[in-house]
């Protein structure tokens, strides 16, 4: 993610989605087994809710673990946690804080220590881009099948690999709740105007010469966006873990996030801030990636380059906001561990 705090300052769209997620949250901390030393909490957003969940029921000491890659925007996620009005170390005592940078495709924590682990808008980032996509920044509106093939099959993987470091950290009765994009069965997500809004800009700028041929095709969004079934496939009908965890599938969701920005620009009628909001928002997310098909650029040209396409994309939503607008398909689920 982009650094300095810009993309929590544009993440409304991601902090929409987090929110979908408590209900959740709160099912997997009625159901935990409070006796025992300390808790254990993985990822971010919204331990808020869960930690007055979790005080109503026990006053054990609350270990919070936030994981990311190594690259997050950490500073960012300290000066929150310190000084953010909303932050959960404001409102709740014995509780403590701290980070693993590292992937979580890796294992992370010891054996049957986590308590409830948490990931929002995260699931989907694959551990590795399998390659270039000739046609579009977005695998999942390109046409080529051999590219669809490969991201799909590392998307496979992935999650296997999730769900087993997981089924050994989890302790028997934890759980994991996630909320992340849903592939739908008439294959689509609900971003697919804006992604191709964005896939315009990116083609111009290749045509105009303003970035080569190759470096478009390594401008990828290393993701893959899952269907029902493709989160359902490992629980047939559990995960049986590596070392004898099994993970059972209690839920499974799809909920819809409508368009975070779209109300102030009907209230306003100001498009062009509706354009800056929409790409920012792309921009927070998409930045590093689209950075490293740049590697042999110097990097203020690499900086330049890239801060003219988000404001390119900015001015081509703005013309007509309601035609981009997204109503994101989602998915929430939870799993708990019981062997
Ligand atoms: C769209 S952000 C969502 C962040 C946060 N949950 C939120 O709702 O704002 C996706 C996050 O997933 C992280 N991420 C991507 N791949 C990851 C991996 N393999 N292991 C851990 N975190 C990863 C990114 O660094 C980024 O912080």
């Amino acid at each position: 993610m982009t650094s300095d705090g810009f993309y929590a300052r544009h993440a409304g769209t991601q902090g929409g989605a987090a929110g979908l997620g408590i209900p959740l949250l709160l099912r997997a901390a009625a159901a935990l087994q409070c006796h025992g030393a300390s808790l254990q909490l993985a990822d971010l957003l919204p331990l808020g809710a869960l930690i007055t969940a979790l005080r109503a029921r026990s006053m054990v000491p609350v270990s919070v673990v936030h994981t990311d890659l190594p690259t997050n925007d950490w500073a960012t996620l300290f000066r929150v946690l310190d000084s953010d009005p909303r932050s959960y170390l404001r409102h709740h005592a014995d509780v403590y804080a701290s980070v693993v940078g590292r992937s979580f495709y890796e294992r992370l924590f010891p054996p049957d220590s986590l308590s409830i682990a948490w990931t929002s808008s995260a699931l989907h980032w694959l551990s590795r881009a399998p390659g270039p996509i000739p046609d579009h920044f977005f695998v999942h509106r390109s046409a080529d099948p051999g590219v669809q093939d490969a991201y799909r099959r590392q998307s496979v993987s992935d999650w296997t690999t999730f769900l087993a470091h997981r089924s050994q950290e989890l302790r028997p009765g934890g759980a994991l709740v996630w909320v992340d994009v849903l592939r739908r069965e008439d294959e689509t997500m609900g971003a697919e105007a804006l992604f191709d809004c964005l896939e315009t800009a990116l083609r111009a700028a290749r045509d105009a010469g303003t970035i080569t041929p190759a470096e478009y095709a390594a401008m990828v969004y290393p993701t893959w966006f899952r269907s029902l079934e493709e989160f359902r496939a490992p629980f047939a009908p559990e995960v049986a873990g590596p070392s004898g965890g099994t993970l059972h599938l209690e839920e499974l969701e799809p909920v819809e996030l409508p368009d975070p920005f779209l109300e102030s620009w009907r209230t306003s009628g100001d498009a062009d801030a509706y354009g800056r909001a929409q790409s920012a928002f792309l921009q927070g997310f998409l930045e590093p990636s689209f950075q490293a098909a740049l590697k042999t650029r110097p990097p203020e040209v690499a900086r330049d380059i890239l801060s003219s396409l988000f404001s390119d994309i900015a001015r081509r939503i703005a013309q007509d906001p309601q035609a981009v607008s997204p109503q994101y398909h989602l998915v929430r689920g939870r799993v708990t561990r019981r062997g």
